[in-house]
């Protein structure tokens, strides 16, 4: 790629989640995008393997969402949130209520999956001082959980490092369920790992604890995405939502990575047959192409404000954004979901599940690969860290990645993959195999 020396703007942007200082020696950038793949700026291409950041899953340039977007900012490039409306988001919403389980009706826009996320967890609150039960203020998170880095997500996520530089500022009364990853009970696990239902129980015992009547809502990724793969026992969301049904507490599936086929359904709550309270997504909705997020809830969550004391004329929820609904989202949000289902892309996931599994448990045996894990088109291989050094043999094995030709993602010492849905099965098994030679020279530089 270029260097340092070629490229102007090094001095004045700030990165967000990079090493920053380590970027600056090693400038990565990408000058254009494709279907399933990147060029850089040198003209290398690489292969999408994560499909982005997880939110591309119909490849790059797609001609119908090109034309979309220029449709519409050619028809109603901006209309005011607040107010007022427009067709275009209207009926957005209406496709994405109908993708998500029967129960759930009533969508809120947002523009990011952090905005859904703090937007899910004031609703649930919201909710239930509505209905005379105020002390309800308490959300359940979970440990290795990551719900974006609003207030509300950040202290809610059970990733330590984005929770340490700011613990005194977390919203306070949260409190976390135990994470579901046990290497001994589920190393190379493929689809759910059959152990660990039991650890839903714990939420009986934060129950004990503080008490039903303090607690708002539970909110989980039904598959954790961020934290590199970790796939829910059998039984464990079901239980979930049993405890959650039979104390009056919210669940809320984050679904920003989940959400529109990832596993190879519409929503996670379909691929694992459980229905939760709320659904944020975010992502996959405009297939990343313009950021919007939001959120689905149940439809008595949303007659509780509607049936609000104040009269007819006055606000019923004080929250939304400038960008809530944007027009050019909703469109591009049109096309997305018109490439998906006109293409049978979410089928087609569903159908690259086992490519994706078999071309990473293949890896299994190679020095350094201490679990793989898989779901739907996402997968995990986790490696041996350099004692001392944790993050640097995911490092190493990330930049070796460019060399293969392939964009992978890097989760301290473990590398995830969600590749689009477009992917050829040929290029899904190439993947794999790009990743083994990746790992086998890093391995063979040893500790160094
Ligand atoms: C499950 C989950 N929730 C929330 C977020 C935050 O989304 P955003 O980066 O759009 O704010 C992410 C991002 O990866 C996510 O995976």
């Amino acid at each position: 790629m270029n260097s340092r020396q070629q490229l102007t703007g090094l001095d004045h942007y700030w990165l967000p989640f990079t090493p920053n200082r380590y970027f600056q020696e090693h400038p990565k950038i990408l000058a254009s995008a494709r279907g399933a793949y990147y060029t850089t700026d040198d003209g290398r291409k690489l292969f999408d393997c994560l499909s982005g950041l997880w939110c591309c899953p119909l490849g790059h340039a797609h001609p119908k969402i090109v034309e979309a977007m220029t449709r519409q900012a050619q028809t109603l490039d901006y209309s005011p949130a607040f107010q007022f409306c427009n067709p275009i988001t209207l009926s957005l919403a209406d496709r994405v209520a109908a993708m998500a389980p029967a129960e759930l009706t009533r969508v809120f826009f947002t523009n990011s999956g952090s905005e859904a996320v703090d937007t899910a967890l004031k609703v649930a609150y919201g909710y239930h001082r509505l209905r005379g039960e105020a002390s309800r203020m308490r959300f359940i998170g979970r440990e290795r959980g990551y719900h974006g880095v609003g207030f509300g997500g950040m202290s809610v996520g059970g990733m330590v490092g984005n929770r340490k530089m700011f613990g005194p500022i977390m919203i306070p009364g949260v409190d976390h369920l135990p994470h579901t990853y046990n290497l001994s009970q589920m190393a190379f696990s493929k689809g759910q790992p059959t152990w660990g239902a039991h650890l839903a129980d714990e939420l009986e015992r934060l129950v004990a604890l503080h008490d039903a009547s303090t607690i708002a809502a539970v909110i989980v990724e039904p598959m954790q995405g961020s934290s590199a793969v970790v796939v829910p026992p059998v039984g464990y969301l079901q239980k979930l939502r049993e405890i959650c049904t039979k104390h009056g507490i919210l669940l809320i599936f984050d679904e920003v990575i989940t959400g529109f086929g990832r596993l190879g359904e519409n929503f996670g709550a379909q691929r694992f047959g459980v229905t939760p309270d709320i659904i944020t997504f975010a992502k996959g909705v405009t297939n990343g192409i313009i950021p919007m997020g939001g959120i689905i809830v149940r439809e008595d969550i949303y007659q509780a404000f509607m049936g609000a004391t104040a009269p007819a004329h006055a606000i019923e929820l004080f929250h939304g954004y400038t960008y809530s609904g944007h027009p050019m989202a909703a469109a591009v949000g049109h096309a997305a979901l018109d490439i998906l289902e006109g293409e049978g892309l979410i089928k087609r996931a569903r159908e690259l599940e086992p490519v994706l599994e078999g071309a990473m448990h293949a890896l299994k045996g190679e020095t350094g690969v201490v679990d793989i894990r898989n779901m739907g088109l996402a997968a995990a291989v986790d490696l041996d860290p350099i004692p001392g050094k944790p993050g640097l043999r995911g490092m190493k094995v990330f930049e070796r990645g460019i060399e293969e030709g392939l964009l992978l993602r890097l989760a301290g010492d473990s590398i995830a993959v969600g590749p689009p849905f477009i992917s050829t099965p040929d290029e899904i098994t190439k993947m794999g195999e790009g990743l083994r030679r990746a790992i086998k020279h890093v391995m063979q530089q040893g500790n160094a």
